[in-house]
This record gives C-alpha cells, structure tokens and sequence, in this order.
C-alpha cells in the first residue's frame, strides 16, 4: 500500500500538491475547513480555475488515491508526513496572520502518529518553524518540522509542480528534511513519466497562459525536457526566509523595470530595448524585468509586507522594500496621467473600460490584482469605469477594496468584450489576456467613442493599433511590442 500523506488546506496550493502527490501513487487524505469548498472537492470539483488542474484533479480522483475531509482524526492518524498549506494573509499592520497554521498544528498534534513529519508548505515569516516545534513538543510524539516553501507560480502552477527548479526542505532533522525531498523527487519522477509516456499531460503542462518573458510557452522536446531540480537540505530558518526573500526580490526587480521605464519615457528611450540589453547580463536575467502596472495577487503583496515587518522587527532598514512598494502604487498614478493626457486633460465622465481583472492572465485570482486597483482610482477621479475579463469576477475584491469608502458611481463589471468597450473614450489594457493583446482592434475601434488605448502591460503590437487609427500610450516608451 502507498504511503499515507495529509494534506491540510485545500486551496490553491493544497490541491495542486495534493493532485501531484495522488498520481504519483500516494494515498493522500486533503483537510479542509471551508464546508463550500469541501463540498466542491469531494464532488470531483476544483474550486477555483487553474489551467490544466481540472483534468489531473480528474485523473487523481480516478486513482482512488485521493480523498478530502474536514475530520482531522480521520486524516491525520496514519500519515507519516502531513503538508500544511493553510493560508497566512497580512494583518492590517503587514504583519503576517499564522492563526490558521497554528490552529492546524494544534488540531494536527493531537491525532498526528509518533514521529510524523510535519511540513510547513505555506509561506511564514522565519521564525514560525520554532513556533510550530513548541506546540509539536507539548506532545511526545517527537514530530519532525520541516519548512519546505513553495514556488509554484498560479497560471503555471501543474507545470512548476511536477518539473520544479529547486526543492527545498530545512529542518533541524536532516533525515526528516531528506524524507520530505524523496517525497517531492517522486512528483519530479512523475513528471518526467509524462514526458516519456503521456504527452499529451506533458503538453497540457505547457499550454495556456503565457508566462516567460519572451512570451512564448514553447513545449520542449523530450531530449529539451527540464533538468532534474537542484535540491538543498538545510537549516529551518533557511527554507523559510528563501521563500520571502526570493519573492521580494520578484517584486524588486518588476518594481526596478518600472523604475527604469519612467526614465525611458522621459528620455526617448524604449524599454523593451533596454531591458532586452540589461536581461543579456547572465547575473541579472531577463525574467521578471517586466515594466507594466506592476505587482499583485495573493502572494507579492503580502509576502512583501511580511518581509518588511519582519525586517522592522529585528530593526533592520526597510527602506529598499519600501522603496519597491511605493514605486509599485505609484504605477497606478503613472497610468492614470497617461489617461488624462489621452483624454485632452479631462478625466471627469470619461467612459473607460478596464480590459482584464484578474492579477494575471491565466488565473481567476483578483487578489489584490492592479488591475482592479487601476478601476478603482479611476473610479474614483470620476470616470465612468467598466472592468472585463474572460474568468475573473472581481465584484467581490472591488466591495472588499471600496468597503471602507464606497465609490460615488459603482464599477460596471461585464464579461462580454464587445458590451463592455460599447461608447468607451478609453481603453486599458490591464491584464494581458491572449484573447485582448490578439483583439481585432480595427473590429473594436467601430464601436468606441474615441480611438485611445493604453497598453499598460506593453503587449499589444503598435502596429496593429496604428493601422487601425488608435491614438496610444505603452509604459516606458515601448514602441513595437511585436
Ligand atoms: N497561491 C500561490 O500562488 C502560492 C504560491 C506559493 C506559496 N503560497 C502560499 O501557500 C499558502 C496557501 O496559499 P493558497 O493560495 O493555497 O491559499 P488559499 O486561501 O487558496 O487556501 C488556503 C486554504 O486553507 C484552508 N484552511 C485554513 N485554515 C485551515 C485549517 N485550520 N485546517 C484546514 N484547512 C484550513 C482555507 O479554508 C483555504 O481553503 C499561503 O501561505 C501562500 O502564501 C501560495
């Protein structure tokens, strides 16, 4: 019989780890508390889009190796390591909010087996490992803590879990670190099953949205297959600060793009170009040098934050990270002067159509999108907004957003493309959905009030828009995007 592992939260990170495991022939037992959600689960149904998901949650159930519950007794006992991937959202004050963890270890400790290893997947603030230990020790069971962040990126999330760059696991055991990697190394293995047996998953792994920098999502051949991840066992408080860091560091280098290109606007130069000319530098890389209307979603900003705070509270300068967040709130004033020069000086009941909601394409996440941000703040300087997007619905982010002060003319959300740009005097481009940087734009132009669009994710060709008689605006002086 197949090892038995729990996963607790069943969320974007908990199925997708849990999806992995089952078919790579461990009998998984996933934990949730969210009856709406557990429902859905334990129907066959995945609660939340992401791409390739739906039919590896199929083919997981079919293996019968994959069951959902909210009974921890029932979950936990048996499992010789239990995945924790309960959410840790940002308190008011940026400080990371570890109550659903630590309320998961507590309920896990009291049905977990004698010597169960126990592995923290969500993102914490170092120091939480330590924490978890102390409720682990209240027990004598002598359970193992583990931190063994996670780096699947939402719109590619399948893809990074079965051919993943870097498997961590930092412990104060390296024996329960090592378990933990082998555990992971058999989803890598999976992975490279696919490539060898079943390309079509393999290929589904590599369809849907774009997300390399050159925005091409090419399916490597066989011989091109990713190379196996690099692996590190090391210390506990290690694992967990690789994960904050390397997302500030994400955010930094989009916040620098950003940076850059205001100079490049005001200078004639093209930022494409000279993030082309920048990225060649092997130390620096192209990935994520990204000008646009910056960061969002439901890790960056929180995780952030969290950095931040934990920054300040061994009093070390925040001021670089400050630094980043600001440049990155700054990006939605930058788009809303582009608009005002587009519109002849005047926002005031000009209709404008927000193209894209979602804080990325490919995902149905809201959370915290710039996008929806970007509505808002035009809302409010007094334009008539409407905000679309193929999956996403944000009508609940834009009440969680406005809820403090409510929006003098609410946002219109619509689904259909063609109703929403209907009268607009301005479109934006806001998430680079494939189905609005490929529009056919002479077709849309027919049905605008005005001809003006800013591509703020720098994606549309110039081109096109020109030939279709679009008066436009690109971040940093883009002037191709082909
Ligand atoms: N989403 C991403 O792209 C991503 C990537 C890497 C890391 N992470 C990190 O992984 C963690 C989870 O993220 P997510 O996006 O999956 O969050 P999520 O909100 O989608 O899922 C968390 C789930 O945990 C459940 N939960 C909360 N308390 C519980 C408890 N005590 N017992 C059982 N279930 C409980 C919630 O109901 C929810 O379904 C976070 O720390 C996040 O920062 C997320």
């Amino acid at each position: 019989m197949a090892d038995k592992i729990a996963v607790i939260g069943c969320g974007f990170v908990g199925v997708s780890l849990s999806v992995a495991l089952a078919i790579s022939g461990y009998e998984v037992l996933g934990v949730e508390v969210d009856a709406a959600k557990l429902k859905l689960l334990q129907n066959g149904q995945v609660p939340f889009f992401e791409h390739g998901l739906g039919d590896l949650f199929t083919k997981a159930m079919a293996t019968g190796n994959l069951s959902f519950s909210s009974d921890y007794s029932k979950a936990i006992a048996g499992a010789n390591i239990i995945f924790a991937a309960v959410g840790t959202p940002s308190r008011e004050d940026g400080s990371v909010n570890l109550d659903y963890l630590e309320a998961a270890a507590r309920e896990a400790s009291k049905y977990c087996e004698p010597e169960a290893i126990w592995v923290t997947r969500s993102t914490v603030p170092v120091g939480t490992g330590r924490k978890l230990s102390l409720i682990f020790a209240q027990t004598d069971k002598k359970v193992a803590v583990v931190s063994s962040p996670e780096f699947l990126a939402e719109g590619s999330a399948m893809r990074n879990t079965f051919f993943p760059d870097r498997i961590i696991a930092g412990s104060d055991s390296p024996e329960a670190a090592r378990k933990v990697i082998a555990v992971l190394r058999a989803i890598e293995d999976q992975g490279q099953r696919f490539a060898g047996d079943d390309l079509a998953t393999y290929a589904s792994l590599y369809s849907g949205a774009k997300t390399t920098s050159s925005g091409i999502n090419a399916i490597p051949t066989l011989a091109q297959a990713p190379a196996r991840a690099a692996e590190l066992v090391i210390g506990l408080e290690s694992a967990e600060l690789i994960k904050v860091s390397s997302n500030s560091f994400l955010a930094m280098k989009i916040s620098f793009a950003n940076m850059v290109a205001r100079v490049c606007a005001a200078s004639g130069a093209d930022v494409t170009e000279v993030m082309d000319g920048i990225g060649l530098d092997k130390r620096i890389g192209r990935d994520y040098l990204y000008p646009g209307l910056g960061w969002g979603g439901g890790c960056f900003p929180k995780d952030v934050a969290g950095f931040i705070d934990t920054l300040a509270s061994w009093g070390i300068e925040t001021e670089l990270m400050d630094g980043v967040r600001q440049i990155n709130a700054a990006q939605i004033d930058y788009v809303k002067s582009l608009a005002t020069q587009l519109l002849g000086g005047v926002l005031t009941d000009k209709k404008i159509t927000v193209l894209g909601a979602s804080f990325k394409p490919g995902t149905d996440d809201v959370r915290q999108s710039q996008s929806v941000i970007l509505a808002i703040a035009l809302a409010r300087a007094g334009c008539a907004v409407t905000i679309t997007d193929p999956l996403a619905d944000p009508t609940a982010e834009i009440a969680r957003l406005t809820a403090e002060m409510p929006l003098a003319a609410p946002i219109n959300f619509q689904k259909d493309l063609e109703t929403a740009v209907q009268g607009a005097d301005l479109l934006i481009l806001a998430t680079e959905w494939p189905e609005y940087v490929n529009a056919d734009f002479a077709k849309i132009g027919a049905i605008l009030s005005q001809k003006n669009i800013i591509d703020a994710r720098n994606k549309i060709p110039t081109g096109k828009l020109e030939a279709a008689g679009y008066k436009y605006k690109t971040i940093g002086g883009a002037k191709s995007n082909e």
